[in-house]
């Protein structure tokens, strides 16, 4: 289905806010992402007609910008900081334990498609090394400890809301 059928007004909605159509690629990519999980072919297609632009202009922005994915990913993104003040804080080692609970590397999802692992810079908290981003939210000063209940709790949460999924 395509994306003017479900977000019809959100589209209008940016499309009006902009003199040049095409400054409103950004929102539309994340109504995209939000709506599709992440930024189908078929999305980018639709937007680069939708504000008068090649499609390669459309994925240049997707692949420049780490915040859209044009792949499948977790339900939660887990962004953890290695950079340098985090990782005098112990972040490596932090980000291999996350990474072994899950049973995955970095940059790789979970079979059941909850947690997606990235190794990231830094994201602004250094004074709170080491951090974690779960999709828009901190997680500072972070522990092994800390992290395991972090994801006992976010499994819990899916679960509850999609009884269907199996472990
Ligand atoms: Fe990790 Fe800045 S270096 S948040």
């Amino acid at each position: 289905m395509a994306l003017l059928d479900t977000r019809k007004e959100d589209i209008e909605h940016h499309l009006s806010k902009y003199p040049d159509k095409r400054s409103a690629i950004m929102p539309l990519l994340y109504i995209a992402q939000e709506e599709y999980g992440y930024i189908t072919e078929e999305a980018m297609q639709e937007i680069a007609e939708l504000l008068d632009v090649d499609i390669t202009h459309v994925k240049g922005v997707v692949g420049f910008y780490g915040m859209y994915y044009d792949k499948p990913k977790g339900k939660y993104l887990l962004y953890i900081c290695t950079d340098l003040p985090c990782a005098l804080r112990g972040a490596e080692e932090f980000s291999q334990h996350v990474c072994e609970k899950l049973g995955i590397q970095p940059g790789e999802t979970t079979p059941d498609g909850i947690f997606t692992v990235e190794n990231v810079m830094c994201i602004g908290a250094c004074h709170r090394a080491p951090v974690m981003q779960v999709n828009f939210h901190f997680h500072e000063n972070m522990d092994e400890e800390k992290a395991d209940q972090l994801i006992e709790d976010l499994r819990r949460e899916v679960k509850a809301t999609e009884p269907y999924r199996s472990e």
